[in-house]
């Protein structure tokens, strides 16, 4: 940061003068992003499907009007000089077509080439008159590198051209050179460049702008499209587990209401659910136009109220027409008295969801019984697209209907900055810090345990007073804490002292049994901590887990605090609570049952 301040005094030195504008002061002509937005809404009307999935640049180059073209090759990055230039624009040869503009406002390629860390740029050159200077897209697709833009006096005997307007602003001045990177976020540098461009103006851009046009990514299709029977069933809980279930699924546009049949269990009644009891579900539509083939569907959820404790019940879904019925499936009430129970926790799934469909019904498989599925954040690749979540819910069919979900946020959750999807799916309690979003963190009781589940993508010191107030309130004999990143992590790079800092002080005041987390795509099973030290007792210190349930897998480093660690294996972990002799037996297993560690805690 400090070489970045004093580059930029330099820079402010030797071209007298620059001007910083702002995007929003840019003339009222329509952003490369309007243009962009245009353009995708008026393809997804007017293209058949099955052509959207294979249109390329050329196409869509053709379908633009005069004007749009004229914003997309001209106002991508702007600014204005003082004096003629010869301006350069290197561009990632890998790109095909190149950014096809440069060609049409008279750009000419030339053999000029700049090395950026083993990458190679090849130079497109043009002269321009004093005054603005507008350079269009990249292209069309997130394929290949942002292009940047170097700059000299046309008359060399000319003073430095003064810079002005950069559009956007965010753009920054630096002398072109070895060592300075053309990025404002890599930090990769130049390696070598054309000694006669030694001296120009370097207009350094940011790597992410490859994405400002990106139309031909924007398209998304599901492998699972929402229809007429509903689908994507599952279970969570907001209210009290002894007393309530919340029930959620997915139906497509055309059917907009939902009711759920539900009785208790009692042997097979063929009438079940045509003589049950109902309730009607809240209903709302949720559009997701990037999903070409299932932009719209229903998602509908409803509580059951006034349930018995420790009681199994049938439900089913549907619209209340006969033939719309989900096949039944049945769930189960938390005792009201403490009794043994288990739960099963599994840290990202995030990535090869059909891989890790395939642990989660094995898991299924073999612990029948388990109360409820923890998930510690990651359920997803992409938060911010329906067509992953569609992935997930069609792997998780069969479990997640009949165990409820009790998730932690993860960053990949949050992709695209809000999880308005990740809240769409999951009807969570409202109980959570008041100053911070419902259902990010909350809690609940569960037998004689305490499950408290964080949001460590957001500043924990906010969640510190009410993480402090719960465990201090309870008298649960067993105190669970779930969140997404590792307060002591596997990965030899990643560190969140921030988070450790914050929280482990009242996990050790309060003596969490065991903290739950992912992210670090490893497995690891802590010493039990106190203070930040191993400690010889497990009645004197928390365990802490990290672990990964999806496909992407990263390496480890030893550290003194680890119990157990191991690396590239998919696992779940099963946390049984026995009430008569008071022990908690923790086991982790792989996708064909193996087990691959195992803990008791006596209280
Ligand atoms: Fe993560």
């Amino acid at each position: 940061m400090k070489r970045r301040i004093a580059l930029s005094v330099f820079i402010f030195i030797i071209l007298g003068f620059v001007h910083f504008a702002s995007p929003a002061s840019h003339d009222g002509i329509p952003s490369v992003q309007d243009i962009i937005a245009q353009v995708k809404m008026r393809l997804i009307q007017e293209t058949p499907q099955q052509e959207l999935r294979n249109i390329g640049p050329i196409q869509i180059w053709k379908m633009l009007t005069e004007q749009e073209k004229e914003i997309l090759t001209t106002n991508h990055i702007r600014f204005s000089v003082s004096v003629p230039v010869k301006v350069m624009v290197f561009t990632d040869p890998s790109l095909d077509p190149e950014p096809f503009w440069l060609n049409e406002r008279g750009f000419e390629r030339t053999e000029a080439q700049i090395i950026v860390d083993d990458d190679e740029y090849i130079g497109w050159e043009k002269t321009f008159p004093q005054g603005s200077i507008g350079l269009g897209i990249n292209s069309f697709t997130e394929e290949g590198e942002q292009y940047f833009v170097a700059l000299t006096p046309l008359v060399k005997t000319d003073p430095p051209p003064v810079i002005r307007d950069l559009y956007p602003n965010d753009c920054r001045i630096a002398r072109l050179k070895e060592g300075t990177p053309p990025y404002i976020d890599d930090d990769d540098p130049i390696s070598s460049f054309p000694k006669e461009w030694e001296e120009a103006i370097l207009i350094q851009v940011s790597e992410d702008w490859v994405k400002t046009a990106a139309i031909l990514s924007q398209f998304l299709f599901t492998k699972y499209p929402s229809s007429d029977q509903a689908d994507q069933i599952v279970l969570t809980w907001s209210e009290d587990p002894r007393a309530t279930q919340t029930i959620q699924w997915r139906t497509g546009p055309a059917v907009n209401k939902g009711v759920v049949a539900y009785q208790k269990k009692s042997g097979e009644d063929p009438s079940f659910p045509q003589n049950a009891q109902t309730v009607a579900a809240n209903s709302t539509i949720l559009e997701t136009i990037d999903i070409i083939n299932d932009p719209r569907c229903y998602r509908h959820t409803a509580v059951l109220q006034n349930l018995e404790a420790g009681t199994t019940y049938l439900y089913a879904v549907g619209d209340g027409l006969s033939d719309h019925w989900s096949e039944t499936a049945e769930f189960k009430t938390a005792t009201k008295q403490a009794a043994s129970f288990s739960f099963v926790y599994m840290g990202d799934a995030q990535n090869g969801l059909d891989r890790w469909g395939a642990l989660l019904q094995n898991a299924h498989r073999a612990h029948t019984d388990a109360a409820f599925y923890l998930f510690a954040g990651d359920l997803v690749g992409r938060g911010n697209d329906r067509d992953d979540w569609d992935d997930f819910f069609h792997n998780a069919r069969g479990v997640l209907d009949r165990k409820p979900i009790v998730p932690a946020l993860g960053n990949h959750d949050c992709r695209g900055g809000h999880p308005s999807l990740y809240f769409t799916y999951f009807t969570l309690p409202i109980n959570g810090p008041a100053m911070i979003e419902s259902e990010r963190v909350y809690s609940f009781e569960y037998g004689n345990a305490l499950i408290l589940i964080l949001d460590s993508n957001l500043p924990p010191e906010e969640q510190t007073p009410w993480l402090e107030q719960q465990l201090s309130h309870t008298e649960a004999v067993w105190k669970f804490v779930a969140f997404h990143h590792p307060v002591y992590s596997s990965d030899p790079d990643r560190d969140n002292a921030e988070i450790r800092d914050a929280w482990t002080p009242i996990f050790d005041k309060y003596h969490v049994d065991m903290v739950l987390q992912g992210h670090d795509h490893a497995y690891l099973r802590t010493h039990p901590m106190k203070s930040n030290q191993p400690v010889d007792n497990l009645a004197d210190g928390t365990i802490y887990v990290v672990s990964v349930s999806g496909t992407k897998m990263y390496e480890q480093a030893e550290r003194d605090y680890t119990a157990v660690g191991f690396v590239d294996t998919s696992v779940y972990q099963l946390l049984n609570i026995h009430v008569s002799d008071n022990h908690l037996h923790y086991q982790t297993y792989d996708i064909n049952g193996k087990k691959h560690d195992d803990l008791i805690i006596h209280k």
